[in-house]
């Protein structure tokens, strides 16, 4: 696992762009780069620089299809804090050359969850698995919305939320943890583990005890992130308000490693 540390929220943002607009520029295979993306106040820096990009003709999405994290089960599109509206509002409606065909999120207000999550699975496929997933994660360490204790083989699938989590999201709804639904789709750990590069952007004291969980603890499905330990290409950019955790010893260490990617 690389571990890639910067001054601020910001430069992680333009470290983690640079880093997926230069995958996506290099890739020169005669198919679709494959994008897998997150939703949450973590990328909306990344989403920016992403776009800054695209319109100043540095970067184009002509050739890239993307699979989304998770949806909420129960929130129609339009709803404004939906993650497809989400997704739009904040990304896709500002790039010049993003197909509306190659973008892919769980359908929210299917009536049969488990088969959409099993075509969701297949669809992934089909495109030959996932080049780069970019990620956040929450407080209590889930990535996607693979909370505590979910497998970490695990594939998309449908999923209980936590009251943690209910309580963390319920600033988007009006600081009500109950108007936020119960469940979601998700796609799983496994699927997430199974994709070729793995990017996970973790920032703010906040985070600190996830990224330290993430990097230092053991494997443990109590920290479904902690499962990139067994991944061959995961990094984690984050920032030094996340490292608060970190033992002396691993933080300087990644310093030290990852100095050339220093902003
Ligand atoms: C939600 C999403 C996760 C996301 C997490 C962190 O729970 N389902 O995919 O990683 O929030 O959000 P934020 O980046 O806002 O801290």
């Amino acid at each position: 696992m690389r571990v890639v540390i910067q001054d601020n929220y910001e430069k992680m943002c333009q470290w983690a762009a640079a880093y997926i607009a230069e995958k996506i520029n290099n890739h020169k295979e005669d198919r679709p780069f494959v994008l897998g993306l997150p939703t949450g106040s973590s990328p909306i820096g990344v989403y920016k620089e992403l776009i800054r990009k695209n319109q100043a003709g540095e970067l184009s999405f002509a050739n890239v299809v993307t699979f989304n994290m998770d949806e909420y089960l129960g929130l129609p599109r339009e709803h404004d804090q939906s993650y497809w509206y989400f997704m739009h509002d904040t990304f896709f409606d500002h790039l010049k050359d993003m197909k509306p065909e190659n973008i892919n999120i769980l359908n929210g207000m299917t009536d049969d969850p488990e088969g959409e999550c099993a075509r969701y699975e297949e669809k992934i496929a089909s495109y030959g698995g996932i080049d780069l997933f970019m990620g956040g994660i929450g407080v209590d360490g889930h990535l996607a919305f693979n909370e505590p204790y979910t497998s970490l083989s695990s594939r998309t699938g449908v999923r209980d939320l936590t009251t943690d989590t209910r309580i963390v999201n319920s600033r988007f709804f009006g600081n009500d943890p109950s108007k936020v639904p119960a469940k979601a789709l998700s796609v799983g750990i496994g699927t997430v583990t199974d994709s070729r590069e793995v990017l996970v952007l973790i920032n703010g004291h906040n985070k600190a005890r996830a990224l330290a969980a993430t990097v230092e603890g053991g494997v443990s499905q109590k920290w479904t992130c902690s499962a990139l330990q067994m991944h061959n290409a995961a990094i984690i950019a984050c920032d030094e308000e996340a490292c608060g955790e970190l033992t002396v010893d691993t933080y300087k260490y990644f310093l030290d490693i990852e100095r050339k990617e220093r902003l």
